[in-house]
């Protein structure tokens, strides 16, 4: 979800649609904005896109240099005009918008409806309008009400409240959900991600978790949540995001754009980590020595979604690399199963947005248990980054795309360079060492090289877009490739694709392969080579179409389809050959006529269980 308000000089309306527009990747099912009114707050929210709230939004009639605005994502009720925000009170004088979840809503609801309120929504938010509103006789200031109504609240928030009849002032609140504070030039800017600020003003304020603040035109004031509040002095740092960075700068959508800057994005990430001299990798943010370094006897990836594969390919990368054993789980299964947690192993942590609730929980609860965990984040300043302390940021620049294709890729750089660190102080060799710098840094010009094949791969994506339904497989090192090729093709063109591992295929799902049932099969040029190709044999036997992607010579007639790319070292094949994956998705869906970067059913950061 996302969230927007301004106060200041100008007419709010076209500042908080723009910023909600900057924000839809965030949540789109429905959106919603309010501006004080003659002690009312006037309410205009619609369920659908931030274009349908646009044609809604009378801007003769919404007049006012302040409000308050959200894009959702639905959690508690259904999208529909009602559930979406902002909610108001039963007076219509408080508006709230939030991001996160109240999870004694139920409790609260009740309670509300003992007294006689009347809940208009489905939503767990309505109940903080009711709550604040009955907090104002007994208190001094909009901030005090918020204060007072948000210690009966349990649950994650960021929180943006407007009292129409305060309208030179708004208030906000973070406990788990991120709120940023813009500082304008007589003007203030509220969002739950930067990406709604930087083209107003680069002077921002983070808030931290359980903190609340006062905001007005030329000032603001923070202070902690607590029942004895306490003034936190926060002085605005400049971020160095640019407006481009956001903008789509000539590309048709973000998912294309963001491909084309992988190459740029892998330098960004390399850019001052490579030790040519000792073959090895440098990452300041880790805060470990060689001992420490040493010490470490396993390694443990969690994350959730498009991460939890780089994980995988994390732990692949770090077994062949430091010959340490690794493993990768979901981050939303390892916090719920009561992991045996190994003070010995080291804990990464991965998240492009550094939201995602699940993992943070994972975080948690790792470090509550004495665990060793470390960050791979791409948001700096994030919860995740912010919770975990060190870690390695991926520098893959804003991603906008809900399919994540150049986060993952840094992710997976920076395991390599990882891996690469932890080998150099065991018994990777020096020339073993050299081996993968290199690779590193030829691979920026790789991919760049397997992008001039776009418009082969989108031909081979046209021709198989009708397929009910798609196999991906690979083996060992290819495997975690093939589950995010599965992984891309779901999530942008809704076919149905499952990953298999190459070897299991006879053992079950052989049984699906015809005609109809084509197969993208990923065969790196290894020592498996041989086993790979007698795959495609089974399934040709079959009938079933094969698109192999592959950076080996394959005999003429291997394949139905051949995508190619280039290697730059074994180790490495798995990042190369993820490329044309992300391809194929992506031209499955345009052949298919979807949206491309906002996916039915899903949203960028899940910041909900
Ligand atoms: C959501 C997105 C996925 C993403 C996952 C993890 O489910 O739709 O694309 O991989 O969250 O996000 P994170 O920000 O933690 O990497």
């Amino acid at each position: 979800c996302g969230i927007v308000g301004y106060i200041g000089h100008r007419q709010a309306v076209p500042v908080l649609l723009e910023g909600l527009h900057r924000l839809e990747y965030r949540g789109y099912d429905s959106a919603g904005l309010a501006l004080p009114h003659r002690g009312k707050a006037r309410v205009c929210k619609t369920q659908g896109r931030v274009q349908d709230l646009r044609d809604k939004a009378d801007t003769t009639t919404l007049r006012g240099t302040a409000g308050i605005a959200h894009t959702r994502w639905a959690t508690h009720g259904e999208p529909s005009d009602a559930n979406a925000h902002p909610h108001t009170d039963v007076s219509g004088r408080i508006a709230v918008v939030h991001n996160g979840i109240v999870e004694n809503a139920e409790q609260l609801r009740a309670e509300l409806t003992a007294l006689g309120i009347d809940l208009v929504s489905d939503t767990d938010t309505e109940v903080i309008a009711h709550l604040v509103a009955r907090e104002l006789d007994g208190s001094e200031s909009l901030e005090d009400a918020v204060r007072t109504a948000l210690h009966r609240v349990r649950g994650t928030y960021g929180l943006l409240v407007l009292d129409a009849r305060r309208p030179a002032e708004l208030v906000v609140a973070r406990n788990g959900s991120p709120i940023v504070l813009g500082v304008g030039d007589g003007e203030m800017f509220v969002a739950s991600d930067v990406a709604a600020l930087v083209h107003h003003t680069q002077r921002v304020v983070f808030l931290d978790d359980g903190e609340l603040a006062t905001i007005r035109d030329s000032e603001f004031r923070t202070s902690t949540l607590g029942v004895e509040s306490e003034q936190t002095d926060k002085i605005p740092t400049t971020i160095d995001m640019v407006a481009e960075d956001y903008a789509l700068g000539g590309f048709p959508d973000f998912m294309r754009k963001e491909i084309a800057e992988q190459g740029e994005a892998v330098r960004r990430a390399l850019r001052g980590r490579l030790d040519d001299r000792f073959a090895t990798a440098h990452l300041g943010g880790l805060n470990m020595d060689a001992r420490e370094l040493r010490s470490i006897s396993k390694v443990v990836f969690l994350g959730c979604g498009s991460a939890y594969y780089a994980g995988q390919l994390g732990a692949q990368l770090i077994e062949e690399l430091a010959r340490i054993p690794a493993t990768a789980e979901p981050a939303s299964e390892f916090r719920y199963r009561n992991p045996v947690v190994d003070p010995d192993a080291l804990y990464v942590a991965i998240s492009q947005s550094g939201e995602t609730l699940d993992t943070l929980a994972a975080v948690q609860e790792l470090q509550r248990k004495g665990g060793r965990v470390i960050g791979a984040v791409n948001a700096v300043g994030s919860a995740i980054a912010r919770q975990c302390g060190a870690g390695v940021f991926l520098h893959a620049g804003p991603e906008i795309s809900v399919a994540s294709t150049k986060a993952l890729t840094n992710m997976t750089v920076s395991f390599t360079m990882l891996g690469l660190l932890l080998g150099r102080v065991r018994d990777l060799s020096a020339a073993d060492g050299h081996r993968i710098v290199d690779g590193l840094r030829a691979l920026p010009g790789a991919i760049d090289q397997v992008l001039t094949d776009e418009d082969a791969i989108s031909e081979i994506a046209h021709r198989y877009a009708k397929a009910r339904s798609m196999f991906f497989i690979g083996r060992v090192r290819a495997w975690p490739v093939a589950r995010e090729g599965a992984q891309k093709l779901k999530e942008v063109s809704y076919v149905h694709a499952e990953a298999y591992q190459a070897s299991e295929l006879k053992h079950g799902p052989l049984a699906l392969i015809d005609q109809e049932m084509p197969s993208v099969v990923i065969v790196p040029d290894d020592e498996l080579l041989a086993k790979n190709l007698s795959t495609i044999e089974q399934i040709k036997a079959r009938g079933g179409p094969v698109i192999a992607v592959t950076n080996a010579d394959l005999p003429a007639d291997a394949a139905d389809e051949v995508i190619r790319v280039p290697r730059v070292a074994p180790e490495l094949d798995p990042m190369l050959l993820t490329i044309p994956l992300q391809l194929l998705a992506y031209h499955t869906a345009i052949a298919l006529g979807r949206d491309v970067d906002k996916p039915r059913n899903l949203a960028k950061s899940v910041t909900v269980e």
